[in-house]
């Protein structure tokens, strides 16, 4: 005996819908490798392309006198999708010292600030241990403070466990300043580069 209904083809209806969630996939796979590039670009720029610990000419020593002054480290980012270029990919505070042996020297210190990664700013404060207002690195976000050398001004009482990160530096023959730029884990005593 014969029926009216319509026949209802089981293979049909699976073959359409894994047809439509292969589309759905395919989609949100091109939606979120770029997100994912982009995501790892911002977050982990200077594991790029070996950018992490690459020396960068920022200024020549004429430019810098004994209060630190701010340099953008600027490069191209690359990852497996994504070519960005001049990017600032951090910033370095720069200062003009004179070495032991009374030639000229360099001093290079991370903008970031070590507690949880603001960046420091040069400013005046009161010094809480002398009371006096000094030119000093500042933290807005939580107060921390360093002095122009580094070091914690008052470790007791700073959110920070280490003083800020210095980085290697150097002013060749004809005065150019290099700098090893780096980035390190925050939070934490140990200066570890990330
Ligand atoms: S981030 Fe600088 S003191 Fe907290």
């Amino acid at each position: 005996m014969s029926s009216d209904k319509p026949i209802t083809n089981n293979n049909e209806t699976r073959r359409s819908f894994c047809k439509t969630a292969i589309a759905a996939g395919a989609g949100a796979a091109a939606v979120a490798l770029p997100i994912y590039g982009g995501a790892r670009m911002v977050l982990y720029p200077l594991q790029q392309e070996g950018l992490s610990g690459k020396e960068y000419q920022l200024t020549t020593i004429d430019n810098l006198d004994s209060t630190p002054r701010s340099y953008a480290v600027v490069d191209t980012i690359r990852d497996a999708w994504v070519s960005a270029p001049n990017q600032t990919i951090g910033n370095v505070f720069l200062r003009k010292v004179t070495n032991e042996d009374g030639s000229v020297g360099v001093e290079a210190f991370q903008s970031v600030c070590p507690h949880a990664g603001c960046r420091v700013k040069v400013d005046q404060q009161k010094n809480p241990k002398t009371g006096e207002v000094e030119t000093m690195f500042y933290c807005p976000c939580h107060g921390d403070m360093f002095s122009l050398t580094g070091q914690r001004i008052d470790p007791d009482t700073c959110k920070s466990a280490r003083d800020l990160d210095s980085l290697e530096a150097r002013v060749d023959e004809a005065g150019r300043v290099f700098v090893k730029f780096q980035n390190f884990q925050l939070g934490c005593a140990d200066k570890s580069p990330v």
